[in-house]
């Protein structure tokens, strides 16, 4: 039996139907809804903000995973909170004061995530790795759904899950960007504790038959 978490991304839902596609996700094998906000400045792109979280979490019944693609996040933290996130991550790129910002998010009650892109290596982790909730590791650039994977992912994630057992941490693994059912067992091998996939599951026929494929690779 394993804990791999499913998260589908909702960035690739038909936003004509959120509601369907959130309640599709709720009534799935999927464990979170995945939910990417995007400001146009830290990533070349402009997701969907507040009242449209908003409207997601009226109809969830899931934990809300949301990941912060956004410059100087410390300012919306509460907000958020309030929005009814569960996980908060924020980009380790966006951050001047990581460890300021991990508090801030906790003390909301929150789990504290923080989000590594492809180029940066994982050893900046290294003083905080026990103040981690989640580490979501960019397995493409972020700021769209539908890149392919990004394949050194592999190795930040055994280097990653190598760190988290050294410091005794508790922290959960997130793989994020290009998930298929093609890559989702060798990533779960690498040490991934959480699959975040967009593309794959809301482009598919039968998006809750996809979750279902997911759940069954990696359990
Ligand atoms: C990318 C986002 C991802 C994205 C994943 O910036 O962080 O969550 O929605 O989409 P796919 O699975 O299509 O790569
Ligand atoms: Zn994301």
């Amino acid at each position: 039996m394993s804990n791999i978490k499913i998260a589908p991304s909702l960035l690739a839902a038909d936003f004509g139907n959120l509601q369907r596609d959130v309640e599709m996700v709720d009534n799935s094998m999927a464990d979170w809804h995945h939910l990417d906000i995007m400001d146009g400045v830290f990533v070349p792109n402009i997701s969907y903000g507040m009242p449209v979280m908003k409207a997601i979490e009226k109809h969830a019944t899931k934990p809300l995973d949301v990941h912060l693609m956004i410059i100087d996040p410390d300012r919306y933290i509460k907000t958020f909170a309030e929005l009814g996130a569960h996980v908060l991550t924020v980009h380790y790129e966006a951050c001047t004061h990581l460890h300021r910002s991990l508090q801030a998010i906790k003390a909301e009650g929150m789990k504290a995530g923080v989000a590594l892109n492809p180029h940066t290596n994982i050893n900046v982790l290294e003083d905080t790795i026990n103040d981690i909730d989640l580490v979501c590791m960019m397995s493409v650039n972020p700021g769209f759904g539908g890149q392919s994977f990004i394949e050194n992912t592999y190795n930040k994630v055994r280097d990653l899950k190598a760190l988290i057992q050294h410091k005794r941490a508790k922290t959960l693994i997130e793989v994020d960007g290009g998930v298929t059912s093609k890559n989702a067992k060798a990533l779960v091998n690498a040490g991934a504790d959480v699959l975040v996939a967009g593309s794959f599951v809301f482009k598919s026929e039968n998006p809750t038959l996809t979750i279902q494929e997911l759940k069954d690779i990696t359990s």
